[in-house]
């Protein structure tokens, strides 16, 4: 690579032009084929390069830029844009009969002629509408009411499956092509667990975790969310071809995600067989379907058929039914998380549900208990769709008493009887009482022992909510105040196993600062935050004096978490811990000389598993090599891991995992030239 600042402008301009290709090519190698072939890290070093120039040439930065897809622009505001195509509805059915009624409907106005049906997957996530404008996309706009929506075209374009700049030129100079953002359900899984780990509320659903993201005002947190879309109709003046069917072939050569899975059916019984097969398959899929679509082949028959004042004539959706039950609704209770959020409980009376006997479902919040209008003894609905936990859906009313009172919301704390807050735009409320109140109490003890904050040995959940029980221990500085006497008085605590935990105390000192700063619980400063803000800042000290502005200058940072940030350092009772942290002998400063000095960013947010011997470092060397070049070590191999680093002797089964989970196997060798290149 020749260096940036030695180049001519035209040398500049070629290189960027070939990194462009580059990038759009892999970009499209792993988003719409699935199919990659460098790694990650090789793909982020040809984007910093791109970025690195386009900050030298900024005349030479194009919208089209595959450096646009990290976001960064804020949008206080989204423009209400009035559709082309108004964005219609489907009708829906949930059974072959309806379906053989809509089939008989199209048949019937369209007397003597054959009609083929392409079926598709119903996506379950939130519509889009793209312009493209001589092949370049110029504009993304949500369903809204069908008639207006709002044009997130800087959010839409960090979603690395849809193309800034179209493949070839057979594509007509201005069409619009619509299709659903979704969120596969590993990354919402993913996302929403680093969510709940630092405080945020997690969302129910991929759906409702896509539409979130989508109207979300920071846009390099919309690139990190990992949104995907696949394409399912054209909307334009100008196509040379006849049929829906040819419009996703072409569409695909155009460089959009089109699915796999949607099928030419010449009788209605190749529809139901996709309906049946898909039925059975669809826990397979990596994202959420809740039916299928089934519109007529032929523009020629859709422009024939027409619409009714809500929806076209030519499509239909089949919607599956989500497993249900019926059952009664015994009392609400409410749980307090480790920040305080609280969360509404359904106590239900057991009923059995998908293969389950369900006992408790979430209400998520106040504004769904009210949504519902639930009351204690009602009859209602609970369903397991996508997600793992089951809700209530709705309440049968003909069976609810007059003697049946509204759900009051609590006020106060369940736990501590603090009067709980609800700030404007959040939807949980909170308990503030965070210092006195014990769940949360409890959950910041067990937050600072655990494995990826303090990792302290001995002290595991049960031991930490036995050590506040006890009395011994009211905040995370009590805990370096611990004597072998003091914890071996609790129950189950035997001198072994006292000095067990007083040793891992005493090892914990040795914790890198970065780590620290994760574990003492400051809200939405997760792990990859608290990394950033350590190498940046380098210092407690320097992190609780710093500014507002400072703070948002930081790699990462932005209001919400800066404000925080602040928050917390201004609690006198905050500081008062981080101070008898530092008499403890805390690392709460970066060090620059000892092993666990960091070295580089070249792993940065790349998981890998070490697994098996090598022949030039040990095991824990390699783990240690690993952090300190800001990648994270994995202790299994899932779909998290980015790299399986296998030396001789290593199991078969964490090759098989990789293998059969995609997860890149790599050698010490390969490890070498990652940290050195
Ligand atoms: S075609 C005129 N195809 O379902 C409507 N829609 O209830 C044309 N959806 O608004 C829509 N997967 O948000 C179509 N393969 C698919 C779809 C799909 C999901 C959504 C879409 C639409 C809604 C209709």
């Amino acid at each position: 690579m020749q260096d940036i600042k030695s180049m001519t402008k035209g040398e500049a301009e070629a290189r960027i032009e070939q990194l462009t290709k580059e990038l759009d090519k892999h970009n499209y190698y792993y988003y719409v084929l699935d199919q990659p072939v460098i790694s990650d890290l090789q793909f982020d070093k040809l984007l910093n390069e791109l970025i690195a120039l386009e900050k030298e040439y900024p005349a030479l930065l194009k919208p089209t830029s595959p450096s646009q897809r990290v976001g960064g622009e804020v949008t206080k505001e989204f423009t209400k844009v009035t559709h082309k195509y108004p964005m219609m509805s489907l009708g829906n059915t949930y059974s072959e009969t309806e379906l053989t009624e809509f089939d008989d409907r199209v048949k019937k106005l369209l007397p003597d002629e054959k009609v083929a049906y392409v079926a598709e997957l119903k996506f379950d996530g939130v519509a889009i509408g793209l312009t493209y404008k001589k092949g370049i996309l110029i504009r993304a706009v949500t369903r809204g009411d069908g008639v207006q929506g709002d044009d997130v075209t800087v959010n839409v374009k960090t979603i690395r499956s849809i193309p800034l700049k179209l493949h070839g030129n057979n594509f007509p100079d201005e069409f619009e092509i619509r299709g659903e953002i979704f969120l596969q359900r590993k990354d919402f899984e993913r996302i929403n667990e680093e969510m709940e780990e630092i405080g945020e509320t997690a969302y129910a659903n991929p759906r409702n975790f896509a539409s979130g993201t989508l109207k979300s005002q920071d846009s390099a947190e919309v690139a990190r969310r990992k949104l995907d879309c696949f394409l399912y109709a054209l909307y334009g003046e100008s196509f040379s071809f006849k049929t829906h069917f040819e419009s996703l072939q072409k569409a695909k050569e155009w460089g959009f995600k089109i699915s796999e899975n949607v099928k030419l059916c010449h009788s209605l019984q190749d529809v139901f067989q996709f309906i049946d097969h898909w039925g059975k398959k669809r826990e397979s899929l990596p994202y959420d379907i809740d039916g299928v679509v089934i519109k007529v082949n032929s523009f020629r028959q859709q422009e024939e058929l027409g619409f009714t004042a809500k929806s076209p004539r030519w499509a239909i959706s089949y919607k599956y039914q989500a497993a249900s039950a019926v059952t009664i609704l015994n009392s609400i209770s409410y749980q307090v998380g480790r920040t305080g959020a609280i969360t509404p409980v359904a106590n239900l009376q057991p009923v059995l549900l998908a293969g389950t006997t369900v006992k408790r479902a979430s209400l998520h919040n106040a504004d769904q208990i009210e949504k519902l209008d639930l009351r204690e003894g009602d009859t209602v609905f609970v369903e397991k769709g996508g997600e793992i936990i089951p809700k209530v859906t709705g309440v049968d009313l003909t069976k609810r008493k007059s003697s049946q009172h509204p759900v009051k919301y609590i006020t106060h704390c369940p736990e501590c009887g603090t009067e709980l807050v609800r700030t404007e735009g959040e939807a949980s409320h909170y308990c503030p009482n965070e210092d006195g109140c014990a769940p949360q109490i409890i959950g910041k003890l067990q937050h600072f022992a655990s494995r990826k904050a303090m990792n302290i040995d001995g002290l595991g959940s049960e031991t930490a909510e036995l050590l506040f029980k006890a009395n011994l221990v009211n905040n995370i500085a009590d805990i370096y105040d611990l004597t072998v006497n003091d914890v071996s008085q609790l129950e189950r605590m035997g001198n072994k196993s006292a000095s067990r935990l007083i040793d891992g105390i005493e090892k914990s000192k040795e914790i890198p600062f970065e780590r620290v700063l994760y574990a003492v619980g400051i809200r939405y400063v997760g792990d990859t935050v608290a990394k950033k803000l350590a190498r940046h800042f380098k210092s407690m000290d320097r992190l609780m004096d710093a500014t507002f502005e400072e703070l948002k200058d930081a790699p990462e940072v932005g209001e919400k978490i800066a404000e925080s940030v602040l928050a917390f350092f201004n609690a006198e009772s905050k500081r008062k811990i981080i101070e008898r942290l530092k008499e403890a002998g805390l690392q709460l400063a970066i060090s620059n000389k000892g092993i666990n000095a960091p070295l580089s960013n070249k792993l940065d947010g790349l998981t890998i598993v070490v697994t098996g011997s090598f022949e030039k470092y040990g095991r824990d060397e390699l783990k240690l090599l690993i952090e300190r070049h800001g990648g994270k070590n994995g202790s299994s191999v899932s779909s998290k891991t980015n790299y399986l680093l296998a030396g001789a002797d290593c199991g078969p089964s964490k090759l098989e995992k990789a293998t059969k989970l995609k997860v890149k196997i790599i050698s010490e060798e390969d490890f070498t030239k990652m940290i050195i290149s």
